[in-house]
């Protein structure tokens, strides 16, 4: 239907048609039901008009079919309407294990991503069709949403911890990217467009520009620059436990807790080390809050992370 101007976004990726699907249902119930609701008014209403000064109606005796229908109808169309959201909800918020991992940061007015071969992008993101592609989102300052239109996917972006969200485009173009969450003066020109490449294409473009380092390279150099490797090292000293394998294990903390590694634990650790003191150490490690940037931590992130798959280098993508 091509009306001059869409009435929808395009449908660029694997959740479009889902959404839209629920979406249309949806709009059919209520539209089925808003018909059906106003015709029972006017017919009623020209049917029972009181015809006489002195007429009373006759009393109503129930009818328990109705009652059932009116509960059970309306019941099982909620139950659809639950389980059907509920399981694109799910696949919404369970990105593959394979995607490809896009770190982004939002700040006051601007998009930042860097790709784990090191390419940096502001306002723009490159990424490859028919790929599973998951972003790890932090914000420098306050909430931003990252709102891509044609993929039906939209997500806050916080301060002070990560949120992620995972996409695979359908179609090779060029696609709005908008903030989606009143930020201060400047929100309505937060806008960027993501760029939808063959991979083909996608690999000329990621080996095009300058080559510098990867994101795990950047990392491991900060991790020396700020001494952590003094303490940390691969074979754990008595300051602080080894990092080799750590990401997305379990980890046994003092309070007789267990936490998961993953970004949001690591980050923590770094800005608020004392937060989670692993079993057998002393909480002696200085905080780096206000001294390494967002950017920074999501490189040493990465870096810890290529100490824990080494099967998984970026280059063997
Ligand atoms: Cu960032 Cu609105």
């Amino acid at each position: 239907m091509n009306l001059g101007f869409p009435l929808f976004p395009e449908q660029a990726s694997t959740m479009a048609p889902r959404v839209d699907a629920l979406l249309y249902f949806l709009l059919a119930v209520s539209a089925f039901f808003i018909t059906l609701i106003f015709l029972t008014i006017l017919v009623f209403a020209v049917k029972y008009r009181r015809r006489a000064e002195h007429e009373r109606p006759k009393p109503i005796e129930g009818s328990v079919w109705l009652e059932v229908a009116w509960s059970a109808i309306p019941f099982g169309l909620t139950m659809v309407m639950f389980v059907w959201g509920a399981s694109v909800f799910f696949d919404i918020y369970n990105p593959p294990q394979d995607a490809l991992e896009i770190s982004v940061v939002g700040r006051q007015w601007m998009w930042k991503a860097q790709h784990p071969e090191g390419q940096r992008e502001i306002n723009e993101l490159h990424v490859p069709v028919r790929q599973p592609v998951k972003l790890m989102m932090t914000s420098e300052d306050v909430i931003h949403d990252f709102f891509l239109p044609a993929f039906r996917l939209k997500q806050d972006v916080l301060p002070g911890r990560y949120t992620s969200l995972w996409f695979e485009a359908t179609k090779a173009g060029v696609y709005p990217l908008y903030c989606a969450e009143y930020c201060g003066t400047q929100h309505s020109g937060m806008i960027g467009r993501v760029v939808v490449l063959e991979p083909a294409d996608f690999e000329k473009w990621l080996s095009g520009g300058a080559k510098g380092m990867s994101m795990a390279e950047l990392g491991e150099s900060l991790f020396q620059r700020f001494g952590c490797a003094a303490c940390h090292r691969a074979t754990g000293t008595s300051q602080g436990p080894s990092l080799a394998g750590l990401f997305g294990k379990t980890v046994e903390l003092q309070q007789g807790i267990t936490v998961t590694a993953d970004e949001n634990y690591i980050r923590e650790s770094i800005i608020d080390p004392r937060a989670k003191i692993v079993v057998g150490y002393q909480p002696i490690m200085p905080t780096f809050k206000g001294l390494v940037s967002e950017e920074a931590i999501l490189q040493i992130i990465a870096y810890i992370k290529s100490l824990s798959a080494p099967e998984r280098k970026p280059s063997q993508r």
